[in-house]
């Protein structure tokens, strides 16, 4: 029997890769960018892969599983979000979905968000500025004053794998008062973290800090908006590392000119990779581009969970994490 054909999209952590190679004849696209999607669809239709491990960057939609042909058995993202795929699409052509969630990569999200955290609480990359701008003159008692994340209250949307684990760290390290919102309640982070389960308005108007942890789907896109940022405290910060479109960019850079918040952390943008100048140069937004995840224990995890999920699809078994 031929052996079956895959295609990576684009590089990723050789684990599982190495997995993959040793069952299957693997396609691997040669440069480190985003493959043109003329060039993807033409690799498709040329190839009829049995199996496609995307990168969130690739839309999977109608025009996608023409192109590959009816053979298609899997698509693994290489990512836990996937509103890059249209799902409907997926279960019409019987094309299984699978994501890749995992505990390195709870962790990597929840210690980035961490980070993004203390970096406005504690005024680090303004620091960083001042340093490498030559400004610092010599010690200064109202220099860059920041707040303590201690004795605050932190609102995480979303309860899920990644805001529990934000959650479990900010508990274990800083026994802070959670606020939670979630669909369904979440009873152990109540019992193990403390945490209160309160609406979205409420959390806004409570919290001291608010992070983000809901996937983008059509009922979170703009979960944040005008009316909602009017809800945070003045002296709040917001940080944002699910995905852009859940925050109204717009919206966002209103509320942070008119200092109606403190300021803002984001790893995501609502037109990735294009980024508002003006949101660059505000002093009370940090930024990362869209690497809460890179770390090599979540990538390597990352590679080795969407190659599972392709071996098991192709060897007739269910996926690990199958989202249709
Ligand atoms: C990264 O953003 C992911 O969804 O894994």
């Amino acid at each position: 029997m031929p052996r079956k054909h895959i295609f990576i999209t684009r590089p990723i952590a050789d684990e599982g890769v190495k997995l993959l190679q040793k069952k299957y004849d693997v396609d691997i696209y040669e440069h480190d960018r985003v493959i043109p999607r003329a060039e993807l669809l033409r690799r498709l239709k040329a190839n009829r892969y049995d199996a496609v491990l995307t990168i969130l960057t690739e839309r999977v939609d109608e025009a996608f599983f023409k192109a590959a042909g009816p053979q298609l058995k899997v698509v693994a993202n290489f990512a836990v979000g996937f509103n890059n795929i249209d799902l409907q699409a997926a279960k019409r052509r019987g094309v299984i979905i699978t994501n890749t969630p995992g505990d390195e990569i709870n962790e990597s999200v929840a210690e980035h968000t961490i980070a993004l955290l203390f970096a406005l609480a504690h005024r680090i990359v303004e620091g960083d500025d001042y340093i490498r701008m030559g400004k610092f003159k010599g010690w200064n008692p109202s220099l860059l004053i920041g707040t303590d994340f201690i004795g605050k209250t932190v609102g995480v949307v979303g309860a899920g794998r990644i805001g529990m684990r934000v959650m479990q760290r900010i508990y274990d390290g800083f026994h802070i008062k959670l606020l939670y919102t979630n669909q369904t309640g979440n009873k152990e982070a109540e019992k193990r973290f403390g945490a209160q389960r309160v609406g979205l308005k409420e959390l806004l108007q409570r919290s001291d800090f608010v992070t983000l942890h809901v996937p983008l789907v059509p009922g979170t896109h703009h979960l944040i908006d005008t009316a909602e940022l009017k809800l945070m405290k003045k002296t709040a910060y917001l940080v944002n590392t699910s995905r852009g479109p859940v925050v109204s960019e717009k919206a966002l850079v209103a509320a942070l000119k008119a200092k109606r918040i403190a300021g803002a952390g984001l790893d995501v943008f609502e037109n990735e990779p294009v980024i508002p100048e003006i949101l660059k140069r505000l002093p009370n937004v940090v930024t990362t581009p869209h690497i809460a995840s890179a770390t090599i224990e979540a990538r390597h995890a990352m590679s080795r969970v969407a190659a599972q999920n392709i071996i098991a699809v192709l060897s007739g078994k269910k996926a690990l994490n199958s989202i249709v």
